[in-house]
């Protein structure tokens, strides 16, 4: 191909971009990792001792790395001129005005990327779509460069590859070191080769998948669909559990042993959340239409309206629990965060279910051990949601959040919340004291033999 490949640079040092590129770095000392940003703020931190994202391992990875082959920076030109392989890790999210509205992929991000290399690129450059992408945006990326490097009369090559990255937060560092799969879809073999030969140095060869570009781009959004979807299907028989005196863990448990099922992602909960399986999915079924698959795009609309279903049966029964009000109760919510260890919020559960437990007037005290109360607000913001501050408070312990409470809300499923001494939540709560488990993940009998009034989910009474 005629690139050096010494030099990596990411553009977008985002929940994917900072612990991927720390991830290579760490494994490949013998290149350098640079991740550029034009969010300042978030620079600098990368930079701090204070990371700007929560995730298990990666502090000890970037403390490593930092100023040997790793870089943080806000200096996109510098590190697109400097690197042979650029991956793109922008955001993707749902178009929010226009055409495909709420449901198609907002790529204006990841255009200015293309654009900015076409701008920059002093030599020929391997270019790497990390983000999710819908199926053929590698080919608007690769118009934006040919066309631009025709107009300046130029002869570079651009070769694109689509890398789509398949960590989850929480774990990410983990899913990095030992992936399932890494896949690479492409037209060059060489090209494939080079990006193949950075992951083989942790990867075995066999776990590195090579495709065609579309069927890269496609599996990204087909896989996060699929997983979606088992937690819609086993969160809509959690409703009908609760009708008919079945136990939704019995029956995750009991079909869960089928090889041809598996056991993982059959936990119901207060419905999925996270910054991808809703966008990808709106994105999936506006791909559908847009190819005139109508009933293909209903059935998949259908796993993000169970969702959404979900989380108000889910708050509606709380409320009706409470006598049908929550006006001026206090509530403790146990966990913020759209899954345990993360401080991530984006399209957290919690949001829907606070927002109906304040519009019914309740006074909820959010207890979790990683989300500040700035960034809910951003979020109820971001979701046009109006918070009146005095109706969510976010307390320093769980102690203080269940003080006075009249009911216990579990979110999310921090471990810590496992261990907590619930019998003094339970003698300062007001009576009767209810406990919702949105996470099944508490012993109830022992929480009944204490007084409380559990409401497991999926569990009929
Ligand atoms: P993020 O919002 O955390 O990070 C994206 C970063 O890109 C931001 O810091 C933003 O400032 C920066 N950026 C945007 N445009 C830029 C530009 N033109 N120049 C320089 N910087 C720019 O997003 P994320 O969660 O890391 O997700 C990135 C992509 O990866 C998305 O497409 C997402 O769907 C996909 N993905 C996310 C996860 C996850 O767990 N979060 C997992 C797999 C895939
Ligand atoms: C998910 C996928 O698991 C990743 O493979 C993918 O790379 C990523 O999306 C992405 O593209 O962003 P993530 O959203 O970080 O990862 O976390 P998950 O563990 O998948 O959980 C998503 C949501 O589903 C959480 O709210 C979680 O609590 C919920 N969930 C998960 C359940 O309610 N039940 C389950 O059994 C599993």
């Amino acid at each position: 191909l005629g690139v050096r490949l010494n030099r990596i640079c990411c553009i977008g040092a985002g929940y994917v971009g900072g612990p991927t590129m720390a991830t290579i770095a760490l494994k490949c000392p013998q290149l350098e990792v640079v991740i550029v940003d034009m969010n300042e703020d978030r620079i600098k931190r990368w930079n701090s001792d204070e990371l700007p994202i929560y995730e298990p391992g990666l502090t000890e990875v970037v403390k490593a790395c930092r100023g040997k082959n790793l870089f943080f920076s806000t200096d996109v030109k510098k590190g697109i001129e400097e690197a042979d392989i650029i991956f793109a890790s922008v955001n993707t999210p749902t178009k929010t005005q226009g055409v495909g509205k709420g449901r198609a992929a907002d790529l204006r991000f990841i255009e200015s990327v293309g654009r900015t290399i076409a701008q920059y690129a002093n030599r020929s450059k391997i270019v790497i779509e990390k983000s999710t992408v819908p199926i053929k945006t590698a080919e608007a990326i690769a118009r934006v460069l040919s066309a631009n490097e025709a107009a300046a009369g130029g002869s570079k090559n651009f070769w694109i590859l689509s890398n789509p990255e398949f960590l989850a937060e929480g774990t990410a560092m983990k899913d990095l070191d030992e992936p399932d799969r890494v896949l690479i879809g492409g037209q060059d073999q060489d090209a494939i080769q080079v990006l193949a030969d950075v992951y083989a140095n942790w990867v075995p060869r066999d776990r590195i998948l090579t495709t065609n570009l579309w069927s890269s781009e496609l599996s990204k959004l087909v896989a996060n669909a699929m997983l979606a979807q088992r937690v819609s299907s086993i969160n809509s028989i959690s409703r009908l559990c609760e009708r008919t005196g079945a136990d939704v863990k019995e029956v995750a448990r009991a079909i869960g042993t089928d090889s041809r099922i598996g056991p993982k992602f059959l936990n119901a909960s207060v419905g999925f959340g996270g910054s991808c399986f809703q966008k990808d999915i709106l994105n999936l079924v506006y791909i559908c239409q847009q190819f005139g698959l109508e009933e293909c795009a209903a059935y998949w609309q259908q796993v993000v309206d169970m969702n959404d279903y979900q989380k108000t049966a889910f708050t509606s029964k709380i409320i009706q629990s409470l006598f049908n009000t929550v006006t001026k109760k206090k509530i403790a919510v146990l966990g913020f965060a759209f899954k345990k260890d993360t401080g991530d919020v984006r399209e957290t559960p919690a949001l829907m279910v606070c927002d109906m437990l304040m519009k019914d007037g309740a006074i909820v005290h959010v207890y979790d051990p990683k989300v500040v109360i700035e960034d809910a607000l951003t979020e109820f913001k971001y979701h046009d949601l109006e918070v009146n501050t005095n109706q969510l408070i976010f307390s320093k312990s769980p102690q203080e959040a269940c003080d006075g409470a009249h009911a216990i809300v579990v979110l999310t499923e921090w471990d810590e919340f496992k261990t907590y001494d619930y019998k003094s939540f339970y003698d300062k709560m007001m009576k009767p004291a209810f406990l919702f488990d949105g996470r099944n993940m508490l012993d109830h009998a022992a929480l009944v033999d204490i007084g409380f009034e559990v409401h497991a989910l999926g569990k009929g009474q």
